[in-house]
């Protein structure tokens, strides 16, 4: 870990697309076992932050630290490997499959992904495809899908896919998950759902979370502390109370409109 428990620790982060700072000098941390939230108006630099977090896109400068470890411009698929999982906006999930096969097919160090492996030790790949399989289900009725198992992925509304990704995040034991606006398209319902099963995560297993949301009443139940960007900067860090009465923050929010209700 780093120093002052920071699981993650990003430190004057730029990223500039043609001259647009999206990313502008950004420092924050992200400490362990906490449900950490982002705020920010729309293009305020939130996605791209974790774009840049996860390895899609590269720094233009500055360092990222995970676990004490520098991870800058590290690919996806290594960042995955040290135990960073993240979700999308918009979902990815593989349209032809399955709800369980979507589940399956996360990528990890299995035996019996090479296509030889079969033949050769056949009795240990069945063994461990039975407790992908078996963890697979286990998540599933986790998040509340178990019944949609066979359907494909595709049919699913827009809050069951956010539920899918989710679920895709447990298969491979993750240490930190960044969720981009899991809140969107959900309904009340499964959004009660939704905030049950990510602070048991977190309380329960340790799992640590990094969290986009515009829903400030998702924010306000789940997260703290809460990180505000504006303009590819950080404005604000605090408790949700913290930030909602902080004037930059109101500012940045259209002149406070956005926060007044919540
Ligand atoms: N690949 C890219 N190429 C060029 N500009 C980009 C790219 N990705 C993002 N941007 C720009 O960077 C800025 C920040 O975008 P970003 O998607 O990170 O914002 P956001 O805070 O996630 O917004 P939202 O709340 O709408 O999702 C925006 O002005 C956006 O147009
Ligand atoms: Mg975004």
């Amino acid at each position: 870990m780093a120093e002052n428990g920071a699981l993650l620790r990003v430190e004057n982060l730029v990223k500039s697309f043609d001259g647009l700072r999206a990313v502008n000098n950004c420092t924050l941390e992200v400490r362990k076992g906490c449900l950490t939230g982002l705020i920010g108006p729309n293009g305020a630099g939130k996605t791209t932050l974790f774009n840049l977090i996860t390895g899609f896109l590269k720094p233009t400068s500055g360092r990222i630290h995970f676990n004490g470890e520098r991870i800058d411009g590290l690919p996806p698929h290594l960042t995955f490997r040290k135990g960073i999982v993240r979700t999308f906006q918009v979902p990815r999930e593989l349209k032809s499959m399955t709800v369980l096969e979507n589940l399956m097919l996360v990528p990890s160090d299995q035996a019996g992904e090479r296509i030889w492996n079969p033949w050769l030790f056949g009795f240990r790949v069945s063994r461990q495809e039975r407790q992908i399989y078996d963890k697979a289900l286990q998540i599933l009725e986790f998040v509340d899908l178990q019944h949609l198992r066979d359907e494909y992925a595709s049919s699913l509304s827009s809050g069951q896919k956010k539920l899918l990704e989710l679920a895709r995040t447990l298969m491979c034991d993750p240490q930190l998950i960044l969720l981009d606006e899991p809140g969107a398209g959900v309904n009340p319902a499964l959004m009660k759902r939704l905030v049950e099963r990510l602070e048991l995560l977190c309380h329960e297993l340790g799992i640590t979370f990094f969290v986009i949301e515009h829903d400030m009443d998702l924010i306000t139940r789940l997260c703290n502390p809460v990180i505000v960007m504006s303009n590819g900067e950080v404005i604000a860090e605090g408790s949700p109370e913290e930030i909602k009465g902080d004037e930059r923050v109101l500012e940045a929010y259209l002149g406070g409109q956005y926060l007044a209700g919540t």
